[in-house]
């Protein structure tokens, strides 16, 4: 058997929370549930599937009041990327025929939605119109709208984004568009301000609002897309048509019941959380930077969710990087692809004008309800250690020259 107590290691320290989220011990015992007994089909009319049918009308409530929405306004989907899919998608065979094939997004956002409308381009006879960003990663609400058009039938613009944490004006964005072409839906992607931002999409002006219960302590493989009342959407899950026939598919009920216990939790603690993690967020970019004065801080003076510090340092690169970090046992990560060893900058941070050369040595470090202040101390020291170490053990050629 041995001695299993070993050498003391520091336990890892995950700063890697907008990737995903571990699932909250309430998310959990939601689930359990329907993964054990309760395993009947919510479309089944005996009451193996009433009890089902029940636990997702119970998820579905509580979304709706995280969002004061009605509930019949919520489509619970396979992810977030699903729900960015359905409302693009949805939108153009809905209306596509009636106002146009036009699409407006903008530079920053996930893949999610730029990937479904390049491919609406490609393939589906769109013309999508891409809105830049400034230095600091905002999308001027008057340039998203004049790009609309007569003819454009959906405009997407992130609330919250994923590598920067950048806060967008979605709500200045919509009326501009409202006012501009009172046809065209308004679609924000919301996945990274769950928990983060008081989410009211009645508030925000939008039509369509996606959301992901993994990166709010739910499990992954579910999400939703908040579509306003009297708005019509193709389904793109075609069958046997659940969730009034806009996403076909058995439900997963274990999945949704996590999400809403997930989604409710993340409502009662966002206020709290969301200050102590703002603190420690700045406290760690302070560490940071005095630490290592040439970093840049990306998306620097504009307003940014809770929880999200980034970098850019000159002459790193950030494969190399998070490889230093993960054998110090600290989880982060880069914002941008990695393909073939070599990193391909992110586009977010391209469109914000970095020099490609820097935007290959950023780092995303965000936080979330188990970081101490003592973890982004030690998150802080780690990086300035292993940012040197990058810059001393490979060569400037490498590293993009620097
Ligand atoms: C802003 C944003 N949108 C969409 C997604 C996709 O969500 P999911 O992982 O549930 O497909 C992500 C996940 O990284 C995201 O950060």
């Amino acid at each position: 058997m041995g001695d299993h107590r070993g050498p003391l290691v520091t336990p890892p320290l995950y700063l890697d929370h907008a990737a995903t989220t571990p699932l909250a011990p309430a998310a959990l015992e939601a689930m359990l549930p329907f993964l054990q007994r309760d395993f009947g089909n919510p479309s089944s009319v005996h009451a193996a599937g009433r009890v089902a049918r029940a636990a997702v009308d119970d998820a579905r409530d509580r979304l709706a009041e995280v969002l004061g929405c009605e509930p019949r306004e919520i489509v619970f989907t396979a992810s977030g990327s699903e729900a960015d899919n359905l409302a693009l998608r949805g939108a153009l065979q809905r209306w596509g025929r009636d106002r146009g094939t036009h699409v407006v997004v903008s530079a920053i956002e996930h893949d999610a939605v730029l990937a479904t409308a390049q491919q609406l381009s490609d393939v589906g006879g769109a013309t999508v119109t891409v809105v830049p960003c400034d230095a600091r990663g905002i999308v001027d609400p008057d340039a998203f709208a004049a790009a609309v058009r007569p003819d454009t039938v959906v405009a997407s613009l992130m609330l919250v984004n994923n590598e920067t944490g950048v806060v967008q004006d979605v709500a200045a964005a919509a009326e501009a568009v409202r006012r501009r072409n009172p046809a065209t839906l308004v679609h924000t992607d919301a996945v990274q301000a769950l928990g983060r931002l008081r989410l009211r999409p009645r508030d925000l002006g939008v039509d369509l609002l996606s959301l992901s219960a993994h990166k709010a302590y739910g499990p992954k493989g579910v999400g939703a897309l908040w579509v306003r009342h009297g708005v019509f959407l193709g389904g793109q899950v075609t069958g046997g048509g659940q969730e009034r026939g806009r996403r076909s598919g058995t439900e997963n009920v274990a999945g949704i019941a996590g999400f809403g216990a997930a989604a409710s939790m993340a409502e009662e603690l966002r206020e709290a959380e969301g200050q102590r993690q703002e603190e420690l967020a700045r406290r760690l970019t302070r560490a940071a930077v005095s630490a290592l004065p040439d970093a840049v801080v990306t998306g620097d003076g504009a307003p940014r969710a809770p929880g999200f510090a980034g970098f850019a340092f000159p002459g790193c690169r950030t494969d190399l990087l998070l490889a230093v970090l993960d054998a110090a046992g600290i989880a982060a990560s880069g914002g941008s692809a990695c393909s073939s060893g070599a990193p391909t900058p992110s586009h977010v941070l391209l469109a914000m004008g970095l020099d490609p050369a820097l935007a290959t040595g950023a780092l995303r470090c965000t936080l979330g309800r188990s970081t101490s202040a003592d973890d982004v101390d030690r998150a802080a020291a780690a990086i300035a250690a292993a940012v040197r170490q990058v810059r001393s053990a490979a060569p400037a050629a490498v590293l993009g020259g620097g």
